[in-house]
């Protein structure tokens, strides 16, 4: 896996993201709203720097299924947010992608009487957006790769890395090739059963 942020590049981008979210916000006080599951590292550095009181809650969203790299339908839950009244909002979010997932959530968030809502994300990808709308605060802007760590994953795994890698063509098609073969493997153990063989 190439690395493409440090552990050290990734703090000082985290670094400038905080200030320039206080230099908006000021002092007051802010709720911010973490994408689950990719925005858990990012969310835990961040409010850890961001200076005035911080309020934390989570919504869940998800448009990658298993071995994807390309979006797939996407899909909501919200049910744990507070309540949003007279708040100023922070939506967080790992990578801004097509854009798809953060215009969705930053729609229904406006709709819960927040004072503001904004958003950040820590990497945005070149090139791909399909939206018109933009984060308010963008840690990196990156190529248009597939990549993991620091929170993001590809089918489940590479979340705990504490650096940004990118994820080449070759570890992608090796961790397809073993999804395929465990589901082959799962098949046939269900065949078996039901022969009366196993
Ligand atoms: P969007 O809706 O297309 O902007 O996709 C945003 C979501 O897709 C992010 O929250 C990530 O969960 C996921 N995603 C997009 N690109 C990558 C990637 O390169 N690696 C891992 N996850 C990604
Ligand atoms: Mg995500």
């Amino acid at each position: 896996m190439r690395v493409l942020l440090s552990s050290d590049e990734l703090a000082a981008g985290i670094d400038r993201l905080a200030t320039e979210v206080r230099a908006v916000v000021g002092r007051r006080p802010l709720t911010v709203v973490g994408v689950l599951t990719g925005s858990i590292v990012l969310v835990a550095d961040l409010i850890r720097r961001l200076e005035g009181p911080v309020q934390v809650s989570m919504v869940w969203a998800s448009s990658y299924r298993g071995t994807a790299t390309r979006p797939g339908e996407l899909e909501l839950r919200l049910d744990l947010l507070p309540d949003l009244a007279g708040r100023d909002v922070l939506l967080v979010d790992d990578i801004f992608d097509t854009g798809r997932t953060l215009e969705a959530l930053l729609e229904e968030l406006g709709r819960r009487g927040a004072a503001s809502v904004r958003s950040l994300v820590l990497l945005a990808k070149e090139g791909r957006a399909e939206v018109a709308t933009r984060p308010d605060f963008i840690g990196f802007d990156i190529p248009d790769e597939f990549v993991v760590g620091y929170g993001l994953d590809f089918d489940g795994a590479w979340r705990h890395l504490p650096y940004l890698g990118v994820l080449e063509e070759d570890e992608i098609a090796a961790t397809r090739a073993a999804r395929v073969a465990s589901t082959r493997a799962a098949e046939v153990a269900v065949c078996r059963n039901a022969d009366g063989r196993g």
